[in-house]
């Protein structure tokens, strides 16, 4: 499955060849020494005060089954569907507050995302594929994993290696074909010209 970005300009190819498939192969599982590098480069990301404010609950299938299952259980039916064939099924969280003032911490779900993305990267440079997700049932998620006050399922992460998946719904599967679309820079720079 070749799903590479089309850069106008010449980037790392880490970034042409993260993608965020639907299709994971059910039958090749992750490795727990790739999976603690990418939670190390996660751990090295910026944040705002170093505050480190992203929070994780994993879910091994292979070796955790029923928290992997507790994290299935809390997506949305759509992302549950192609889910459930996904080997390692991740929550990304944030705390809310600043543990140095108590204050509010307005950038939590900019680092949550930020640690993702180094995630990711370290991810693709060992062939995994990385699918994130919005479509997660929070108030679920604060149930059954019985979250403290101050901490918020923001994510979902899909984390394994892309291929075919003939237990996929083939409407599903298709969307691997569909074309990536992007803004070009100059769309979403709103001042300075490159
Ligand atoms: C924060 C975030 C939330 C997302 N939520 C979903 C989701 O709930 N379901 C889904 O199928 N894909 C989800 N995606 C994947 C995006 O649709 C995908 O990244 C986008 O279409 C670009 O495709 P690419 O990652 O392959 O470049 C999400 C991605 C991010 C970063």
């Amino acid at each position: 499955m070749n799903r590479n970005a089309t850069p106008a300009q010449p980037i790392h190819a880490l970034h042409v060849e993260r993608f965020s498939p639907y299709n994971f192969d059910p039958a090749q599982d992750v490795a727990l020494e790739d999976l603690q590098s990418m939670f190390e480069a996660a751990r090295w990301t910026a944040s705002a005060f170093n505050a480190q404010p992203w929070r994780y609950i994993v879910g091994h299938k292979s070796s955790q089954p029923e928290l992997w299952q507790a994290v299935l259980d809390v997506l949305v039916p759509g992302n549950q569907a192609w889910g459930q064939h996904v080997p390692v099924l991740a929550l990304g969280l944030i705390r809310k507050d600043f543990e140095h003032n108590g204050k509010p911490n307005a950038w939590a779900q900019h680092d949550l995302g930020a640690a993702s993305a180094n995630l990711t990267v370290e991810a693709t440079s060992r062939g995994i594929r990385v699918h994130q997700m919005a479509g997660i049932e929070p108030e679920l998620a604060i149930e059954r994993f019985e979250l403290a006050e101050n901490i918020q399922p923001v994510t979902a992460l899909a984390m394994g290696y892309a291929g075919p998946n003939p237990e996929l719904d083939p409407d599903i599967a298709t969307r691997d074909e569909n074309p990536r679309q992007r803004l070009a820079v100059e769309e979403f720079l709103l001042a300075g010209s490159l």
